[in-house]
């Protein structure tokens, strides 16, 4: 047997957790596992929802259509883009991974752009479809490229916006402003910002302006604003009729749709009334959460504040100014910046991503074993 290899790497976050796991329960103690990347406040409570799915509906119990159940489509429509799109422009996809691979897959490219800090994948699936990567400071650095003529059609610029790894939101205005520059350019973007919606509520209009243009994609996921990582699945819009046409071909022959169960589960959630109060608590008690875990970083000193000039941090990630290994020691999984970039260095070994979705008092009794010299008394 030959086989096609990709030369990619299987993620180096997914063998941190496997590690700090093996060592949890060889010690019997517990850890922190902070090195996810999940929404772990609270699960989503389906009890409800769930009570009222048929699941004996053709519905379910046969193919789906290749795009996505249309009734889902429109809800989708409604919900993230105001209703200003067409359900035709949305496809269903089975999370924001297969998306994004689809997406790729789809545009002939040169140069993927991603953020100096930036999702590994980014990089492992360009490699697995032979598009090159570079990286970017930020996104007036692009535009001026753009206006050089020195990237066009050729290249994609992927925006994750809350940022993985390191939480910081870019001002809505500056990043539409920015899109759109690259947008009259021919420059596809690429919006993959599943972490948005954790924290952005039903009045959010950002991808209904975004839906306009003719050059964006938007890749987004229900894993992590609904908490439904487990059902794979997320939606790709854009409103070039070739992509979707092209998308479509790639659906068939790669999934032959999105399971039905899990399309009519975040229907329900999208359009019911039981559905939507369970979105909104999971999201609710999340951001609550988040948002003292951030700020207990930032009143005692342990934020990477140098990685967040003219950013706000929000979450669900946040960058700490401990190493990995330092962490550790007080049985806290993390990740090393090293992973997060093209160029390991002593500054990103010195800094570590966290994820902040965790229970408040849970991420106290940890943290607060840590050696701080820089904390106020009072802190503890
Ligand atoms: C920036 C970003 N995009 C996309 C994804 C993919 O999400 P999923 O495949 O779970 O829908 C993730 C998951 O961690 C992510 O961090």
């Amino acid at each position: 047997m030959k086989i096609n290899k990709s030369e990619a790497t299987f993620s180096s976050i997914v063998g941190i957790g496997a590690k700090l796991k093996k060592q949890s329960e060889e010690e019997g103690l517990e850890y922190l596992f902070l090195n996810r990347g999940v929404n772990a406040v609270c699960t989503i409570d389906l009890t409800q929802v769930i009570a009222s799915i048929d699941f004996n509906s053709t519905r379910i119990q046969v193919y789906p259509p290749n795009q996505g159940l249309p009734e889902l489509r429109n809800a989708i429509k409604e919900h993230y883009f105001l209703g200003q799109s067409s359900a035709e422009n949305i496809s269903i996809v089975a999370g924001g991974m297969s998306g994004l691979d689809l997406t790729v897959q789809c545009l002939r490219l040169n140069t993927l752009y991603f953020a100096r800090y930036y999702w590994g994948s980014y990089a492992k699936l360009a490699k697995i479809r032979g598009v090159d990567t570079e990286t970017y400071d930020d996104l007036a650095q692009l535009v001026k490229l753009a206006q050089e003529q020195k990237i066009d059609e050729n290249t994609a610029v992927v925006i994750c916006d809350p940022n993985n790894p390191t939480g910081a939101k870019l001002d809505d205005n500056f990043l539409l402003k920015s899109i759109r520059q690259l947008d009259e350019h021919g420059v596809t973007v690429i919006f993959d910002s599943p972490y948005r919606y954790v924290f952005n509520s039903d009045k959010d209009d950002l991808f209904s302006q975004l839906a306009r243009l003719e050059h964006v994609i938007i890749t987004e996921s229900f894993s992590k604003s609904m908490g439904l990582s487990g059902q794979r699945i997320g939606f790709i819009h854009s409103q070039n009729k070739e992509f979707n046409a092209e998308l479509n071909i790639r659906i068939l022959y790669n999934m032959n749709g999105v399971n039905a169960f899990a399309q009519e589960l975040v229907f329900q959630l999208l359009s019911t009334a039981v559905g939507k109060k369970a979105v909104q608590e999971f999201r609710q008690r999340t951001q609550t959460d988040i948002r003292k875990n951030l700020i207990f970083l930032m009143e005692n000193g342990l934020l990477a504040d140098e990685l967040y000039e003219g950013k706000e941090p929000v979450g669900i990630f946040a960058v700490v100014n401990k190493t990995e290994e330092e962490l550790l020691k007080y049985r806290i999984g993390s990740v090393s910046m090293d992973y997060f970039c093209k160029e390991k260095t002593v500054q990103t070994h010195a800094l570590s991503r966290i994820c902040l979705s965790v229970p408040h008092q849970q991420f106290l009794t940890f943290f607060r074993k840590l050696p701080a010299p820089h904390m106020a008394d009072n802190s503890y």
